[in-house]
């Protein structure tokens, strides 16, 4: 069978570059905003100045063309706007009144698109400079993360501020041009304690380097772009690019660090964007166009397949009542449904139907099917709805959206063929759920080529179909925090079983509890609180109940228990709408839909799970995920939000995992993201990294008071060519660092120790325990990164140094004694190696002091434990120059001593200065 992708161009609302302009670049106003129209004379002023910055700062290839700002229903003041249906966006600027007041972007990976980028309406509306600077800067820095994938270049935590370099501490920078001061606290008075040529000892966390705001540095924007002068990205550091422009690979930086040492540009050079290499005349007009758009209802149509294989196990029961929850639960009162049912041919059940009132649900509820027969035309389907769209309510069906069910095979490729291409060109959405494993692959490719979303039900496992269902119906652009949360959902074969949950003060009585059945059935639903007396009874007769909290209900421990005349088979859903900016949300992704073997390298999928409350990151949380296969749930996995492989960044909210092969027993894999935020634990921090501030705010922390519990679906994975035996590499150590200094004179010049610490990867990407690492040291940062077993090795002792269990603190001390001042670089890199000697990636680099002739030892600390060397130096008088090693870091070490004397030869070039 022929598959349809990349035929037609994706129908999607993304970014794109056309003709040298950025066209369809949407900036959302969430509701959460008051209204205010001298916020989209703001916006219009601000990306005009940053569509001519991005323009210079490109060498003249790109600008913005088209931007469309979306603006909530609720607006009444702003006129001349053309009305669009709530969309689902692919990657987006939004503007959002919530905790968080700095600008930032949600990355995904080196290279490629963020999610989204978040501007506070105060940032826009400041009248010339912000706490950021400029703000055409800010935009271009963040817009560098959002569209080519880029990362910061300052330093990403305290202890990165410094690095090792040439003798002394070098600030963490993009290029060395960059002139400023060094000193204590944000706006780096002098202090002795931070004298950059005290290497002697690590640098004080309480130590800044401000640079100066007068000077002629000229890059990074994705460094300090609040330097006035800096109006360009670093490109290689290479002698045929002037050195102002040269990028710093030595400096401990996000960019450094997830795009192996590449510099802006030569990410850039690799996007899409920039692949022609074509430029445009200076003088080129870099006004863009701009379009205000006032969100209007959702338009939907159901879609559904009411063929022969629908009637097994009860399929069509089962999408009969789920529909009817969607309905009366989770469409938008105002958004408008017409429903079309089809076999091998279609016909419409509702017309296109403005819902607001229940009477228009009920007529709706009464069109979906209840019976199932004759043969599958997908094609007729998809043709009818759009031919409906295209006369009722706008007389387009462009941004409406298709929700198409089907379970089996399709019978009429060339009318599919045809209705796909009429979807793409109509420019409708079409949403897709394959129930069962058997459906047509058409199916997701039909999702993805219209820019919408494919799901799988299986018919077995803990998902309910009605929670599958709800991941297709899209959520307000302009008020994304108001769609109900799902809390709990669960589908059972029971005659009586029990639901727990919590209702807070927040979600009260916004709490709904839905109960549906596959047979007519005689129920009783008993409701109760633990340690209070309430309790509340009903039954019914019937397949579906749903039960909302009432006012009067306190927050509490609630259990209800379902007792029926006999075994058959439930689903329950429990979910909560909390007020706007307080809502606390999970969202999952996947790095990608499909895992094929015999092409993907290394690159395991990672599931993502965002967690926060309005966009403020939710941190502290247990996320898990269970991996559901055709039959059972075959493995759960933890996500974490620590900033280790496959993370991108600590505490910003997004928890992440890889997916190994060892749960891909099946070809289609459903995920079930679970998310628990325990009471005084869990906690919301109101920062999030962008571009840098003058002077960065502390981060507040607020912790929560209630627990709480989400249930979230990423889209399913396939699974293809799965090998039989495959043993993944250990994962990538990223968290280097040298976290102390000892050093003393010794008989003939100085002994220098150096602690540096890292987190145990596992054998298997991030998961187990490796068996070895390979350590090693060169003069030259290239050989480290880029030919890492041309570098000197460490030899360890592996019987003394066994690699401890993945994310456990790891420590070596290395030992360097020479006869001449300490002012040669050496660089450090360790791989985790495997019992197979399959080895992983070359961690991040650390820097280290040598001289002329050192000789070296290394050797493991054992016990070693995170703060276990606490440097911060709090008062002046503290420092010593000789500083005596403690006894506590005496007793943590062994004896597993090696002397690389070969190291002379590589150290000659050492010692300018
Ligand atoms: C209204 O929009 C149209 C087209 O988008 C534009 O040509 C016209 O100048 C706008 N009018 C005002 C008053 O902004
Ligand atoms: C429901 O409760 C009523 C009253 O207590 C009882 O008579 C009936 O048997 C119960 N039904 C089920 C299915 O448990
Ligand atoms: C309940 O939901 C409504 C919107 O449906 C919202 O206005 C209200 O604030 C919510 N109540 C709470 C306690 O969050
Ligand atoms: C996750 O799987 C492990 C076995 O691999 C099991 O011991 C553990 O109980 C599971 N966790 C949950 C929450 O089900
Ligand atoms: C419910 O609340 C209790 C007491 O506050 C807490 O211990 C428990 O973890 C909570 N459970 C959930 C699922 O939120
Ligand atoms: C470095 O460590 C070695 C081995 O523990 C110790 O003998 C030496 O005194 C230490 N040197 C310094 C400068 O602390
Ligand atoms: C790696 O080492 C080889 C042999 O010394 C050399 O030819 C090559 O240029 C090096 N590659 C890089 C990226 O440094």
């Amino acid at each position: 069978m022929k598959y349809l992708s990349l035929l037609f161009l994706c129908g999607c609302l993304g970014i794109k570059l056309v003709d040298h302009k950025y066209e369809d670049v949407f900036i959302v106003i969430q509701k959460t905003v008051g209204e205010d129209p001298t916020l989209i004379q703001k916006i219009k002023e601000t990306f005009t100045l940053a569509s001519k910055l991005l323009f210079t700062a490109t060498n003249n290839r790109v600008y913005f063309g088209k931007i469309s700002i979306i603006i909530p229903k609720e607006w009444t003041t702003v006129t001349n706007t053309t009305s669009i249906p709530s969309i689902q966006l692919k990657n987006y600027i939004m503007i959002d009144e919530g905790k968080i007041k700095n600008p930032f972007v949600k990355s995904t990976e080196c290279g490629k698109e963020g999610i989204f980028l978040y501007l506070p309406p105060s940032f826009l509306m400041e009248k010339s400079d912000t706490a950021y600077g400029r703000k055409e800067k800010v935009i271009v820095h963040e817009w560098g993360q959002l569209r080519w994938g880029l990362f910061s270049e300052y330093h990403p935590s305290p202890d990165k501020k410094f690095y090792l370099d040439e003798g002394r501490w070098k600030p963490t920078v993009c290029t060395d041009q960059i002139q400023g001061q060094i000193g204590k606290g944000p706006v780096c008075l002098s202090a002795k304690v931070c004298d950059p040529t005290r290497s002697s000892v690590t640098m004080s966390e309480m130590c800044s380097f401000c640079p100066h705001l007068q000077q002629t540095a000229n890059a990074s924007i994705m460094g300090y772009q609040y330097i006035p002068s800096v109006n360009f990205f670093c490109d290689k550091d290479d002698p045929s690019v002037p050195a102002w422009q040269r990028h710093n690979k030595k400096a401990p930086t996000k960019q450094n660090l997830l795009c192996n040492g590449k510099s802006a540009w030569e990410v850039m050079r690799e996007h899409s964007d920039f692949r022609t290499g074509s430029t445009l005349p200076e003088q080129t007009k870099t006004e863009p166009i701009f379009e205000v758009l006032q969100e209007t209802s959702p338009i939907r149509v159901f879609v559904l397949d009411t063929s022969g294989s629908m009637s097994t196990d009860d399929r069509i029961g089962n999408l009969h009542r789920a529909g009817a929850y969607i309905i009366n639960r989770v469409l938008e009162e105002n958004s408008w449904l017409g429903v079309v049912c089809f076999t091998d041919h279609a016909r419409i059940t509702a017309d296109m139907t403005h819902i607001i009132s229940d009477s228009e649900k009920k007529n709706l509820v009464a069109s979906l099917p209840t019976s199932a027969d004759g043969g599958t035309c997908i094609g007729c389907g998809i043709h009818r709805a759009i031919e409906m769209l295209k006369t009722m309510p706008r007389k387009t069906a462009e941004n409406a959206e298709i929700i198409l069910m089907s379970d089996g095979e399709d019978q009429n490729n060339q009318m599919l063929t045809d209705a796909s291409r009429e979807a793409i060109e109509s420019k409708v959405v079409i949403h897709t759920v394959s129930i069962s494993q058997q459906a047509d692959p058409r199916m997701i490719s039909l999702a993805r080529d219209t820019g919408g979303k494919h799901y799988t039900y299986l018919d077995k496992g803990d998902i309910s179909f009605s929670a599958i269902f709800s991941q297709v119906i899209t959520i307000s652009a302009t008020d994304m925090t108001s769609k109900p949360e799902t809390v709990l959902f669960k589908s059972v074969d029971e005659q009586s079983f029990n639901i727990n949950f919590n209702v807070t003060l927040e979600t009260g009585m916004n709490t709904t509890i839905s109960v549906l059945t596959k047979l007519r059935n005689s129920v009783n639903l008993t409701l109760e609180i633990t340690g209070q007396s309430v309790m509340r009874y009903q039954s019914f007769y019937g397949t579906s109940l749903t039960y909302q909290i009432p006012e009067t209900f306190k927050a509490g421990q609630y259990q209800v228990i379902v007792t029926s005349s006999r075994v058959t088979s439930w689903e329950y859903t429990v979910s909560s709408l909390q007020s706007g900016s307080n809502q606390i949300m999970t969202t999952t992704r996947l790095s990608k839909t499909t895992m094929d073997f015999t092409n993907a390298g290394r690159d395991m999928p990672v599931v993502y799970a965002d967690v926060t409350k309005g966009f403020a990151p939710v941190t502290n949380v247990e996320v898990v995920a269970f991996v559901e296969g055709t039959d059972n749930v075959l493995c759960n996995i933890t996500l974490r939000d620590n900033g280790q492989e496959p993370d991108i960044a600590v505490d910003d909210g997004t928890y992440s995992a890889f997916i190994l092969p060892s749960c891909m027993a099946s070809k289609r894999l459903n995920l079930r993201v679970e998310v628990f935020g325990r009471e005084g634990q869990a906690g919301v921090q109101k920062k999030l990294t962008g571009a840098i501030a003058i002077e960065e705010p502390e981060v507040e922390y607020e912790v929560l008071k209630e627990s709480f519990q989400r249930f979230s679906i990423p889209e399913p994975l396939f699974v293809k060519n799965l090998p039989a035996d495959l043993d993944l590499p250990p994962g990538r150590i990223t968290d280097l660092s040298v976290v102390d200094i000892k050093t003393r004179k010794s008989q003939n010049g100085e002994s220098r120790n150096f602690t540096i610490a890292w987190t145990a990867t596992g054998n298997d990407m991030n998961v187990g325990q490796a068996t070895s690492y390979d350590i090693r040291i060169a003069e030259d940062i290239d050989t480290i990164m880029y030919n890492f077993t041309m570098a000197e090795k460490f030899s360890l002792n592996n019987d003394t140094f066994v690699p401890k269990p993945s994310g456990t603190p790891e420590a070596i001390r290395i030992s360097v004694n020479a006869d001449e001042s300490y002012t040669g670089t050496a660089f450090l890199g360790i791989v985790a190696v495997d019992k197979n000697n399959n080895t992983g990636q070359v961690s991040n680099v650390v820097s280290i002091l040598v001289a002329k002739g050192f000789r070296i030892e290394v050797e493991e600390v054992k016990n070693y434990t995170i703060g276990m060397f606490n440097n911060t130096v709090e008062d002046e008088t503290d420092i010593v120059d000789e500083h005596v090693s403690s006894s506590a870091f005496n007793t943590a070490l062994t004896n597993s001593i090696v002397l690389i004397s070969a190291c002379v030869h590589a150290c000659v070039h050492f010692g300018k200065m």
